[in-house]
């Protein structure tokens, strides 16, 4: 339907039927027979007010999204298609490594190929738009929601956030197995205070635009069709009722034209909040601020029309978001097409789809430390721990996937090598069951319950009980490889003397267990970097790698009156950028085409790496800067740059960097840098980085 169908027919609907469109309900209002049969959950949600409605959430299926299509197209007075939203985050039914992961890999392509892995499967099962991907930077391992973003880091959440709109949406969403993209959630809901969920959010206009912003322009940038707005406050005010935010600087000054869509509920939250009396309060303060679709609170369903009627929003932008959401339902190609792309034969977790997953797994998966054993190469080895037999591998948010599908570490270990012992597990578990063998592979660290939405914790500590377990096996002379699942950096202090390697899984998604034997077994040569920095204390967070100078640095040689703690270093267990890989892999030379850098004169670097091993792998490049003096303090590193390729035995990796590349924002969003010095520091690991001074002028 092109431009002057979709405004004939907005002359065509009353206000009713235009308000229906910002409204969003759950399945719970539709009987999944595909019959609708009027309120269900809520009394307050008339059967007119069911026909009138523009999308639903959470219902997913071709079977189920058809009949509920077919069942409200006959009901609805103008036959204007549904939109079914879900959380598709990180796979549909071949599931992904968790977000967090799939940063770790510093390679963006993943991002593109396992969303449209994402699309493929979901759009066929009835699936419009999908809720992802979630970009919001985070910077506090309490907070359970680490799982869903790429990093702590602005660039690369930036890159990654470009790659996954484009894999969700390709080149069009008619006709075409994909999805349109909702970026989520605008803004700064990683900045939590205290990393307790929902909590409030204090953060400076100029860290928002320099730190924050990236990754939501990048995906904005992108072309994603939709955004969510969080549920925390910004600038002391809900994030969806805060019309300088969505309106001035999401629409207006970053080019977002798009549908706006609440977070769950978060319309009539504004009253918890105490900024707004009642829903009708709050529904006019988030509409006026162009949150365009209330998911879920109900309060544009019952209060918009009154509000239109009595002046309080001006029918003139109801119109403005009723249009914004039938472009939309255009574009996916629904007026001609309601059941559009729907298919009954999909092909679910094809080999291809679980390729792609095992290779974003084994990127996905970092190595921490590696005392000289891995890979191992000894087959004396038992495999124990409270996640060596369980199928819990996808991690949260990962509601289509099916336990079933995943294979247990047990499981294909044991099929890959029949010699491998399995020791069921138990912290009371007796020292004989070890004594013929001399590698243990601890499978341990959190269950998937222990993260995402709603579960924020004060203590990332490694349960206890599997310290001790892990220490009174090295007590009896056994190795230790730790395989540590999480959806946040946990703190690992106090097990780490204990363990010969430990290996980051996060939650590696369906090919988990295979991805693990691979890299355990040396079949694949790890690559992973870390996307979030792991604290030595949980009191260290919020910590992340952009760290300020203070002006009582604790390098300074004096030991009082300085930035640290009495009880504690200032330095995490290990850093943003830190990875081992089973080739020494070195920088050999750095050819600089130049020592000075200026709007005219770009830099051209020459980075030759030699491996000296025997193990070809990928490996990851980054680029970090400390820009000695400046207008505005900076962080003492930043990653300006980073790529990830494959080293054979020597290669010369060749890139620019550009001025802009060395910018900040200030505080009227201008991006600029003084002349002066700035470190440069390349290196394969954040832990080993070759420094170099340019010249800016
Ligand atoms: C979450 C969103 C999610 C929405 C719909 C909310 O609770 O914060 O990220 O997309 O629910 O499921």
């Amino acid at each position: 339907m092109n431009e002057n169908a979709l405004s004939k027919l907005l002359t065509e609907m009353t206000i009713e039927e235009k308000v229906g469109q910002c409204v969003q309900l759950s399945g719970d209002y539709y009987e999944v027979s595909g019959e609708i049969t009027g309120p269900k959950s809520n009394e307050d949600v008339s059967e007119t007010q069911i026909n009138n409605v523009g999308s639903v959430l959470g219902v997913f299926g071709s079977d189920v999204c058809r009949k509920i299509q077919k069942s409200h197209l006959e009901n609805s007075r103008l036959s204007i298609p549904l939109l079914f939203m879900a959380d598709i985050v990180h796979g549909c039914n071949t599931i992904f490594p968790v977000p967090i992961g799939l940063g770790s890999s510093f390679n963006p392509s993943l991002a593109y190929e396992s969303s449209k892995v994402a699309a493929y499967e979901g759009r066929q099962q009835g699936i419009h738009v999908t809720f992802a991907p979630m970009l919001d930077l985070a910077v506090d391992a309490r907070w359970g929601r680490n799982m869903e973003t790429s990093s702590e880091d602005p660039k690369l959440n930036a890159v990654f956030a470009k790659e996954y709109v484009h894999g969700f949406q390709q080149d069009g969403l008619n006709n075409k197995n994909t999805m349109a993209s909702c970026i989520k959630h605008f803004a700064a809901y990683g900045m939590v205070q205290a990393g307790r969920e929902y909590n409030t959010v204090d953060l400076s206009r100029r860290f928002l635009m320099q730190s924050h912003l990236p990754s939501y322009q990048s995906g904005v940038d992108a072309g994603a069709k939709m955004a969510m707005t969080a549920f925390n406050t910004y600038d002391s005010r809900p994030c969806t009722g805060n019309k300088s935010l969505l309106d001035d600087l999401l629409r207006k000054q970053m080019g977002f034209d798009g549908v706006i869509i609440s977070d769950w509920g978060a319309v009539k939250e504004l009253i918890n909040h105490q900024v707004a009396a009642d829903n009708y309060d709050a529904s006019v303060q988030s509409f006026n601020a162009t949150c365009d679709i209330d998911m879920m609170s109900n309060c544009y369903n019952t209060e918009l029309i009154d509000a239109v009627k009595n002046g309080g929003v001006d029918e003139a932008l109801l119109d403005e978001a009723v249009m914004r959401i039938l472009k939309l339902k255009a574009e996916l190609g629904l007026f001609e097409d309601p059941y559009n792309q729907i298919n009954d034969e999909v092909a679910l977790l094809s080999s291809e789809s679980k390729e792609v997953a095992l290779q974003a797994a084994q990127e996905s998966i970092v190595l921490l430390k590696n005392e000289q054993v891995l890979p191992l190469r000894d087959n004396r080895v038992a495999l124990f721990g409270p996640m060596s037999n369980s199928g819990d591998l996808m991690g949260p948010w990962s509601w289509h996937g099916n336990e079933n599908d995943v294979e247990t570490n047990k499981h294909c270990f044991i099929r890959n090598d029949e010699k491998i012992k399995f020791v069921e597990y138990s912290p009371a578990f007796n020292i004989s069951a070890f004594k013929d063998v001399d590698t243990v592979i601890f499978s341990g660290g959190e269950n998937s319950f222990e993260s995402g939405e709603s579960n924020s914790k004060v203590d990332i500590n490694l349960n206890q009980s599997q310290i001790d377990t892990i220490k009174k096996l090295k007590q009896i002379g056994k190795k230790i490889i730790f395989i540590n699942y999480s959806g946040r950096p946990t703190v690992l202090t106090e097990v780490e003397p204990y363990c010969d390697a430990i290996i980051q899984a996060w939650f590696p998604g369906t090919m988990a267990s295979q991805a693990l034997y691979n890299i355990i077994f040396g079949k694949y040569n790890p690559s992973a970097r870390l996307s979030m920095t792991f604290p030595r204390h949980g009191g260290q967070c919020p910590i992340s790698y952009l760290e300020y100078q203070t002006g009582r640095p604790k390098e300074q040689g004096v030991d009082d009156y300085v930035s640290k703690y009495i009880d504690c270093e200032n330095t995490p267990l290990y850093k943003f950028g830190h990875g081992l890989n089973y080739n020494n892999s070195e920088i050999t030379n750095i050819n600089y085409s130049s020592d000075y850098i200026s709007e005219k004169e770009n830099i051209k670097i020459d980075v030759d790496i030699t491996n000296n091993s025997e193990f070809s792998g990928d490996e990851v490049l980054m680029v970090f800067i400390n820009d000695v003096v400046s207008g505005l303090i900076r962080p003492m590193k930043e990653l300006i740059h980073f790529d990830k390729f494959m080293v054979e035995d020597k290669h010369t990796y060749s890139f620019e960097i550009t001025l802009d590349d060395l910018k900040y924002v200030d505080q009227d969003n201008n991006r600029l840098i003084e002349p002066g010095v700035v470190e440069l520091f390349i290196g394969l690991d954040s832990n080993n980085l070759v420094q170099k001074n340019i010249e800016v002028r």
